[in-house]
C-alpha cells in the first residue's frame, strides 16, 4: 500500500489513473479502523481497479465540546489493516492543507440534515458534506462507499451527489455488529466493560421494535415506548432521540404504511452511539 499524504499528489495519481481508463474506489474513514471499515473495503473493491481509502479525523464535523481532540487515533495499526484488507493507496492528508488559513467554503445540505443527528450536532452534516465534497474532488473517484449506520450521512451524500451533479456511485453497506449485536463503532472505544454491556440495548430495542411490527403493530407511538422501554435509562443511558422517519425523505411518521427508518441516538457514559433499523409493515 503506497500512502500519500499531499492533496496534489493524490490529484496527479487519480487523473493519472483516470486517464489510463482505470476506476477508482474510495472508502472514506476518520481511521481508528475496525472490522466495519474493513469490511467497506473488501465491498467496494470490484467496483475499482484501484482501492483508495482516506484516513481524516475531520474537524469541520465536531461542534464545539465535542470529541475531535479526543478521537481514538492510531495511523500504524490503521495502515496495517487497511493494507490487509486490499487497501492500494492510503491518502492521509493533514488539517492544515485540507483547511488552510483563510479557508471559508463549506456544503450545506438543507432538508434531510434537518431532523436526527441534525437537532443536536448542527455543524456535524456541513463537516461531512465539506469533507467528502473535498475527498471527490481529489481522489476524483467513480464509486465511494458508506455504511448505514450512519444512514443520514449516507442520505446526506446521495443528495449532495445528485444535486451538485457529481458523478459518482454511492454505495451503501450493511451496518457490521458484535456478536452480540452491537454496531462496531469507533466511538464504542470510549465504553467502559460495564457501559460496554449497557450498550447491546440499542440493537436490542430495534430488534424487539421489529418483532412488534411483525405481530402487526403499526402504530408509531407504540413503538417508540418499546424502544423507549428496552433502553431504559440509567446514570450511563440517556437518550438523545428515537425517531421513525422516511427512509429517502427523513420526514417524521406516526404509522407504519411502508418500509419505515427507526433511527436512534444514545449517550452510553461519554460516547454517543447511534443505530438504526428498517421497518416494514407485515402484511
Ligand atoms: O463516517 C465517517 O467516518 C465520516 O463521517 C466520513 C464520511 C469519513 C467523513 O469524515
Amino acid at each position: 500500500m503506497r500512502i500519500i499524504e499531499s492533496i496534489a499528489e493524490m490529484q496527479q495519481a487519480g487523473e493519472g489513473w483516470r486517464c489510463e481508463g482505470k476506476k477508482i474506489a474510495l472508502v472514506p474513514t476518520m481511521g481508528y479502523l475496525h472490522e466495519g471499515h474493513l469490511e467497506l473495503m473488501r465491498a467496494i473493491r470490484s467496483h475499482g481497479d484501484v482501492l483508495v481509502t482516506s484516513i481524516f479525523v475531520n474537524p469541520a464535523q465536531f461542534g464545539p465540546g465535542e470529541d475531535f481532540e479526543r478521537y481514538p487515533r492510531d495511523l500504524e495499526r490503521d495502515t496495517r489493516m487497511a493494507n490487509e484488507a486490499g487497501t492500494d493507496i492510503g491518502f492521509i492528508p493533514h488539517v492544515k492543507e485540507m483547511y488552510p488559513e483563510g479557508y471559508q467554503t463549506f456544503v450545506k445540505v438543507t432538508e434531510v440534515t434537518a431532523p436526527l443527528c441534525g437537532r443536536s450536532r448542527p455543524a456535524f452534516f456541513r463537516g461531512v458534506a465539506t469533507v467528502v465534497a473535498k475527498l471527490f474532488n481529489i481522489v476524483r473517484p467513480h464509486a465511494a462507499i458508506f455504511g448505514e449506520k450512519d444512514f443520514q450521512q449516507l442520505v446526506t451524500i446521495r443528495r449532495m451527489v445528485q444535486d451538485l451533479n457529481m458523478n459518482i456511485e454511492i454505495i451503501g453497506h450493511p451496518t457490521v455488529r458484535e456478536a452480540d449485536g452491537l454496531a462496531m463503532s469507533s466511538r464504542n472505544a470510549y465504553l467502559t466493560p460495564e457501559q460496554r454491556r449497557k450498550a447491546v440495548r440499542l440493537n436490542r430495542s430495534l430488534r424487539e421494535a421489529q418483532t412488534l411490527v411483525q405481530k402487526g403493530e403499526k402504530t408509531g407511538e407504540a413503538i417508540l415506548n418499546k424502544v423507549r422501554e428496552v433502553l431504559a435509562e440509567d446514570d450511563d443511558v440517556r437518550i438523545d432521540y428515537v425517531q421513525l422517519c422516511d427512509p429517502s425523505t427523513l420526514q417524521e411518521v406516526t404509522r407504519i404504511a411502508a418500509s419505515t427508518l427507526l433511527a436512534l441516538a444514545v449517550h452510553v457514559g461519554v460516547a454517543r452511539l447511534i443505530d438504526n433499523a428498517i421497518l416494514n409493515p407485515s402484511a
